[in-house]
């Protein structure tokens, strides 16, 4: 009988300790403690025992029986403690209380006029393409007419990767690549990024240029004239006056920077366009003879137009932002904006 107590002491301690809900306890309470449970049952058999052993037996059904009458109580307000902890928090989840919005992303500033640039052209029939930033000096400078020890080469503060390997510093190279590769009549633009050695409050050393060029037979300076006029047109959203400067460039011949008229003062003059009522917008002219020759092209046959525009200074134009660095400070304040 001792050894009958003790085994339904271990097998109600296990029972009891892998009891999680109110209805496996009820059960449990009927089968161990309930007036026809087991421990009833043992009690009921020590009228057979001999008069010697049944105090001492009699004392310890009743100790084990207490312990588990307590263990079960413990286990019993356990679960009660639990459930009412889940209710608790389930009082106070707020189910009226708004969503937290998801912050959605956007493109950069920069990224949404490249698009809009690339679109007024796509729309005038050019082609994109793109090319590596990673650049050889050949299509660089030496396929553009700017042989070694180039005077102009010193203006574009040139980060190099090795003697003949540098970062590109402008995306006319694309003019040479695609050049080789296709035949006219080309209508061709090509943004991306461009590298220069050089950081102040109008320069930073990685920005973004768009280059665009048109080979033909017959192409004039005043196709040159026309497309531009266009572009400024759709880009400002008015009919800005177009002046165009004599200038150098080693690749086109004629060449001519383009200023439109302020977009700030619409020109009157301002601090932005310093008085002058102007504001440059970008690199132009005639590709120039030499270029053609060296992808293979017949000058006598062919003519084009090229151009080069920065993309953050017409961006800071179209906006009015004055400091080309917010571009790349990534402050939300600023890009949400856009
Ligand atoms: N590549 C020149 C620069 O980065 C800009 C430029 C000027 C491009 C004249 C052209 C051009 O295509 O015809 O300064």
């Amino acid at each position: 009988m001792e050894h009958e107590l003790q085994s339904l002491e271990r097998e109600a301690r296990q029972e009891l300790a892998a009891i999680t809900a109110n209805s496996q306890l009820e059960e449990f309470r009927i089968r161990f403690l309930g007036r026809k449970g087991q421990f009833s049952t043992i009690l009921r058999k020590l009228g057979s025992v001999s008069d010697e052993d049944r105090p001492r037996l009699g004392q310890l059904a009743n100790t084990i029986k207490k312990e588990i009458e307590q263990l079960f109580e413990h286990r019993q307000e356990a679960i009660r403690q639990t459930a009412s902890t889940a209710v608790d928090t389930e009082a106070r989840l707020d189910l009226s209380l708004p969503g937290r919005v998801a912050e959605i992303g956007r493109l950069h500033p920069v990224t949404q006029i490249m698009q809009e640039i690339c679109t007024i052209f796509e729309n005038l029939g050019f082609s994109v393409a793109e090319g590596p930033d990673v650049e050889q000096d050949y299509y660089n400078f030496e396929a553009l007419n700017i042989p070694a020890h180039h005077p102009a080469r010193d203006m574009h503060d040139t980060f190099y990767v090795s003697d003949s390997i540098l970062l590109r510093t402008h995306t006319s190279p694309m003019q040479a690549r695609i050049m080789e590769t296709r035949q006219p009549p080309l209508r061709v633009i090509a943004p991306g990024k461009v590298y220069r050695c050089d950081s102040d409050i109008t320069h930073t050393p990685m920005f973004h240029q768009v280059e665009g060029f048109l080979v033909d037979k017959q192409v004039s300076f005043a196709d040159l004239k026309g497309v531009l006029t266009v572009f400024t047109q759709k880009m400002f959203e008015r009919d800005l006056p177009l002046r165009f400067r004599p200038s150098f460039f080693p690749f086109t011949e004629p060449s001519a920077e383009v200023d439109i008229a302020c977009v700030i003062c619409g020109g009157e003059g301002c601090r932005v366009c310093k008085k002058s009522g102007w504001l440059e917008i970008l690199g132009s002219g005639m590709i120039d003879p030499e270029v053609f020759r060296m992808v293979g092209y017949d000058p006598e046959v062919y003519s084009g137009f090229a151009f080069g525009l920065g993309v953050e200074r017409i961006a800071m134009l179209k906006y009015g932002i004055d400091d080309i660095r917010l571009y790349y400070e990534n402050d939300q304040r600023f890009l949400s904006q856009f």
